[in-house]
Parts: structure tokens; C-alpha cells; sequence
């Protein structure tokens, strides 16, 4: 998959899948199952880390996990979250963090969130020669100034601003856009402005993809305060599944039901003779 067949499935109104996986074995699934996109979202600083806050994962911390997951997924575009640690500074610290996915990690693009003021930042990775997908509408690494994990543009004004923000980070050279939780009329009309393809979490059935996280669609957390996003769609429950492999193996050690004769390693009679003989027990 190549940033070019992307852009060619926007023009033939063929949709865009996108999973987050964030090691090896879930990118190899995602791979195989012919996910167009695999993001290395900063998403793993909640699904992966157990934190309440994507702010808090590093940029080391995403160059771990998406060697990962670029090892798992020769296929796929891998597209790495830029993370907050790596948009603080001046822009040059965002392209050094870039260049790093690309080269270290085998990117094919990173993904920035928000326009306005980061478009600058945004273009610089862009002069840089890495490719960039956009975020915008509930961005999570500013979720505290928009009033927490809550849907944008539901009114005309913000609606409108998303609109122009849509268009100014194509304008920038991105290669395809994240609306996250925003109306879907909203992000089908950006949808419609746009020459790049848009991806949507939570921005209804008018974008040229969507996109969900590993853990929310295979039932791996029930989310903050037990509760899933509206936009979830959940395909299996795999947190029950784990807990029913997990208890059975806790009663099976505990009762001597494993290891059984099949699970362990033989030794020829004569060698075992002669070990018991000079290792004789009192
Ligand atoms: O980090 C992430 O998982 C994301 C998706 C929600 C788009 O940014």
C-alpha cells in the first residue's frame, strides 16, 4: 500500500480501513486481514500504558512500539502519531521526531493534530520530505482546552472553522485528514471539499474511511469509567476470551493438570540411568 493507492482509492469511492495496532503480532493481524492503514497512535498511552491522558507517552516510547509494529506489517502504510513531548518545543524538534519514525522505524507518514498555529509545524515535516495526515475535531492531546473528550463542530460556527482548517492542512501538503468526533454532515461535507482522502472515528458514514482502536473494537477495556465512545463498534470480546484462557490455566497448574507428558522433553534411558547414578539422593 503506497500513499499514492490512497489518494487513488478517494478518486474510485473505494473506502479507506484504518486500525491502530501498537506491536508486532497485532500489526501482523491487521496485515493479513488487509488493513489499508496501521496507526501507531499515541492512543497506546491509554490502551497499552494505562494512562488517562495520551500527553504522557514519549517519543521514544512511540518509536518502540512502532518498530513493532512496522516488523509485524510489511504491507500496510504504517502512520505514527507525533506525540505531545514532540510538539512543545520549536518546529525543529517535530521534524527530528519525524525523521526518526520514517528512518528508525520504517513510517511511511506521521500523523499531527490540529491546524491554526501547528500548519507552520505541519509544513516544516512536510519540507522535511515526510508525508503528514492531518487531526482535527476532538484532537486528544488538546482535549483539556476543548472541554474534555466531547464532539466538535456541532454548532455552525465550529462547523465552518473545521471546515477551513480541513481545507488549509490540505492546502499544506497533507496526505489525508482524521475527523474525530464530529456531526456527520459536517465531516461529509469536508469529506466533499477535500481532494485528499478523510478518515473518520466518530464522524458517521460520509468519509472517504474510518478508523478505530485495537482494544475498543476487539472488547480488550471498557473504556474511561467503564464506558465506550458512541463511535465504538465492538467485533469480538476478547477480554472475556483472555480471562477464560487465563482461568483455566490458573486451575490447570494448581491441580497438576499441566504440564502434561506431550509438553515436555524426553532423554534417552541410558543417559537418564547414568544421571540418576551419579547424582544418587540419600
Ligand atoms: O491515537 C489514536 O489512536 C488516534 C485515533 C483515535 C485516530 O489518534
Amino acid at each position: 500500500m503506497t500513499l499514492k493507492d490512497l489518494l487513488a482509492r478517494k478518486q474510485d469511492h473505494q473506502k479507506i480501513v484504518m486500525v491502530t495496532a501498537y506491536d508486532a503480532p497485532s500489526a501482523r493481524l491487521a496485515d493479513a486481514a488487509g488493513i489499508d492503514i496501521i496507526l501507531v497512535g499515541d492512543s497506546a498511552a491509554m490502551t497499552v500504558f494505562a494512562y488517562d491522558s495520551t500527553t504522557v507517552i514519549t517519543l521514544e516510547d512511540m518509536l518502540l512500539l512502532a518498530r513493532a509494529a512496522r516488523r509485524g506489517a510489511p504491507r500496510a502504510l504504517l502512520v505514527v502519531d507525533v506525540p505531545f513531548d514532540a510538539v512543545q518545543g520549536p518546529d525543529s524538534d517535530t521534524v527530528t521526531g519525524a525523521i526518526r519514525f520514517a528512518k528508525e522505524a520504517g513510517a511511511d507518514a506521521v500523523k499531527i493534530e490540529g491546524a491554526g498555529p501547528t500548519l507552520q509545524r505541519i509544513r516544516a515535516v512536510i519540507d522535511a520530505g515526510i508525508p503528514v495526515m492531518g487531526h482535527i475535531g476532538l484532537t486528544p492531546q488538546s482535549a483539556d482546552a476543548l472541554g474534555g473528550y466531547v464532539p466538535q463542530g456541532r454548532t455552525a460556527l465550529t462547523a465552518e472553522r473545521l471546515l477551513h482548517d480541513a481545507e488549509a492542512l490540505e492546502h499544506a501538503g497533507c496526505v489525508a485528514v482524521v475527523l474525530e468526533a464530529i456531526p456527520a454532515p459536517v465531516a461529509a461535507r469536508i469529506t466533499r471539499a477535500l481532494t485528499i482522502p478523510t478518515i473518520g472515528i466518530g464522524a458517521g458514514a460520509g468519509c472517504d474511511g474510518q478508523v478505530l482502536v485495537w482494544h475498543d473494537m476487539l472488547g480488550l477495556t471498557t473504556g474511561p469509567g467503564g464506558k465506550l465512545p458512541r463511535f465504538v463498534k465492538q467485533y469480538a470480546h476478547l477480554e472475556a476470551e483472555i480471562a477464560r484462557a487465563l482461568d483455566a490455566y490458573v486451575a490447570d497448574v494448581r491441580t497438576g493438570r499441566f504440564p502434561e507428558l506431550r509438553h515436555t522433553y524426553a532423554m534417552p534411558e541410558s543417559e537418564l540411568e547414568r544421571f540418576e547414578l551419579v547424582t544418587k539422593e540419600n
